[in-house]
């Protein structure tokens, strides 16, 4: 979810508005906003998109000076409209991202004490205990401080209160939150990207603070409430919202935009003449480094399977990885002064921001691969890896998974220097092939009539298999994720060595099966697996190169014939095409590529 507040002196809803739009990344299921008019607070609220929170404020238009703003991925009850924020009760009107985790025991508690609930979010709880605390004759300040005394879990808050017009009071546990200066106005907000048009001065919230707005400044205090001050950086400004530039969908745009963003991301890290590493100073030494643990979530994570493969093959690293929700809690044995990779396009991802913290606790070197810098995760990092990825508005992760992987293939040769696993003449080589790969993924455009061929099978599939081998099975991984995400067909990706193992009895002629196959050293046994599935009826669905094309043609019923590369970067290049499929097959199904049901880019809450 996503929260934002305006203390000023203009109609705070246009200004709410536009914010939450730089927020719907965190979640799209329902959106709202409250605001004190004549010292009342008015809600308008609205299930699904932001659009339909401005078509009924269109009808109903909102005054009102102090307001607060959300757009909510639904964790506690149905997305609906009485479960959409802001959540009100008497004098109180309050936005939450995160989860209260003792919001039963609080419920039973206020409902004892003969207090109505309208909606069954854990939210309502915090916003009834505000309220009764008010009844007890506390100041709004003094019931907010009992209240966040009382809660358990992970929040981000923004409370307003009846009758105290310029008064806003939040808080962060968990989750960030961070205060845009303005003039003569104050802002709250869930990250810079949605204050930074509003206000180029940001503060934030330290975990366990809370802090009082009013339209001339902050008041900041701690989990003691001992009043504390907080360092204001000056963060750059952010053009409103970015467009399709004529495109159909934010997707096809980003798709569109791999060669520019591998290219920029490849470029800021090595100088193209001299081929030399310019990675930012590691404050430790990467050759001394025992082991390396990996995490993220989602397409991330997938980018981390692949960093695996190189980071083991190229520098010899032992490498652990995990998932972030599952990480977090396994407790593996550490070594102190290990290598953490956290990787994440937002750096806002709860799971993978608990694992960074877990890890660090853990003593090991947190280096993270984000494409927001000025992210939660970027300011908990020992080291940050910036892609150079820009704003990636569609859900689907595209354009921020090829640059995770330039930016995880030149740390790879940077570690396997450092370790002497790697010689220089192979380091240039492995370098010449990612500054060669712009070009090259420019060219898998002129495929896309063969793309489309195939994303036409697919499209009557109601199943479908993805297989790969090697560095290609994370890219099969992605490219099984990417069509359920945005075509809701189900899809599964396997180790192609693996698919005899089981999935094997899925086979008939209605399972599309798509095999990343570009000919390297395991490319025989890709072709046994798929001559294994083909014997089975199976239709074979191939990414390839012309070598490889000519063993599989008479047996693939589709191709896409891809440049080609040396095999170290062929998994950036050969995500592409995949991930081309998945926006070919979705519109073809007509789905909301851009807004996929149910998900959010960004998850905050565990
Ligand atoms: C969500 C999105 C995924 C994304 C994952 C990690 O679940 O739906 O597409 O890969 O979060 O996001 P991050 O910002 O941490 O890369």
């Amino acid at each position: 979810c996503g929260i934002c507040g305006v203390v000023g002196h203009q109609n705070a809803t246009p200004l709410i508005v536009e914010a939450l739009r730089r927020l719907e990344y965190r979640g799209y299921d329902s959106a709202g906003i409250a605001s004190l008019v004549d010292g009342q607070i008015a809600r308008r609220r609205a299930a699904g998109k932001l659009d339909n929170l401005q078509a009924v404020l269109d009808v109903q238009p909102l005054s009102g000076t102090t307001a607060i703003g959300h757009t909510r991925w639904a964790t506690h009850g149905l997305p609906n409209e009485s479960n959409a924020h802001p959540h009100a009760a008497g004098r109180v009107a309050v936005v939450h991202n995160g989860i209260i985790e003792n919001y039963e025991e609080l419920r039973a508690e206020m409902i004892a004490a003969g207090r109505v609930f309208t909606s069954e979010t854990d939210t309502e709880a915090v916003a009834q205990l505000a309220d009764f605390y008010l009844d007890q004759g506390l100041t709004p300040r003094e019931a907010a401080s009992r209240t966040l005394a009382r809660l358990q879990g992970a929040y981000a808050l923004a409370i307003i209160f009846s009758d105290h017009e310029g008064l806003m009071i939040g808080a962060r546990h968990g989750a960030p939150l961070a205060v845009g200066f303005g003039e003569g106005e104050m802002f709250l907000g869930s990250d810079s990207l949605a204050l930074a048009p509003l206000a180029r001065r940001i503060a934030y919230l330290d975990d366990g603070d809370w802090c009082v707005l009013r339209p001339d400044g902050v008041e900041f205090f701690d989990a003691s409430n001992q009043r504390v001050q907080r360092p204001i950086q000056t963060v750059a400004l952010i053009a409103g919202t970015v467009g399709k530039d004529g495109y159909r969908h934010y997707m096809e745009k980003e798709l569109h935009e791999h060669p520019v963003v591998i290219g920029q991301t490849l470029q800021r890290i090595i100088d193209p003449v001299t081929r030399a590493i310019n990675l930012p100073e590691f404050p430790f030494d990467v050759a001394d480094v025992p082991r390396a643990i990996v995490t993220a979530c989602g397409s991330a994570f997938y980018a981390g399977l692949v960093a695996r493969y190189w980071l083991e093959a190229e520098a010899r690293l032992p490498v652990d990885i995990d998932v972030a929700s599952e990480l977090r809690y396994r407790d593996p044995p550490l070594v102190p002064g290990g290598l953490a990779l956290m990787i994440s396009q937002s750096g806002e991802t709860a799971d993978t921001l608990a694992a960074l913290r877990a890890l660090r606790q853990r003593g090991q070197h947190i280096v993270s691969i984000l494409n927001v810098e000025a992210s939660t995760m970027g300011r908990e990092s020992d080291v940050v890896l910036g892609m150079v990825a820009g704003p990636e508005i569609s859900v689907a992760s595209t354009k921020a998974f090829t640059a995770q992987l330039s930016v995880l293939a030149v740390l790879t040769i940077a570690i396997g220097q450092a370790r002497k696993t790697i010689t220089e003449k192979r380091a240039g080589d492995m370098l010449a092939a990612l500054l060669d790969l712009p070009s090259r993924a420019a060219e898998v455009f002129s495929r896309l009539s063969d793309i489309q061929s195939m994303a036409a099978s697919v499209a009557e599939a109601r199943d479908v298999l993805y297989l790969g081998r090697g560095v290609c099975f994370p890219v099969a991984l992605e490219g099984a994720l990417k069509l359920k995400e945005i075509s809701y067909i189900h899809a599964e990706a396997y180790a192609a060595g693996e698919m005899k193992h089981g999935p094997i009895s899925l086979i008939d002629r209605d399972v599309p099966i798509v095999v990343i196959a570009p000919s390297t050293i395991l490319f025989d046994k890709t072709l046994s697996n798929i001559q294994e599935a083909k014997a089975r009826g199976g239709r074979i669905m191939a990414f390839t190169d012309e070598k490889g094309a000519q063993r599989l043609s008479g047996i693939a019923e589709h191709m896409v014939i891809l440049p080609d590369v040396d095999p170290f970067v062929a998994p950036i290049l050969y995500t592409i095409p995949v991930q081309i499929l998945a926006y070919e097959v979705a519109l073809r199904r007509g789905t909301d590529v851009d807004q996929p049901r149910n998900l959010a880019k960004s998850v905050t809450v565990e």
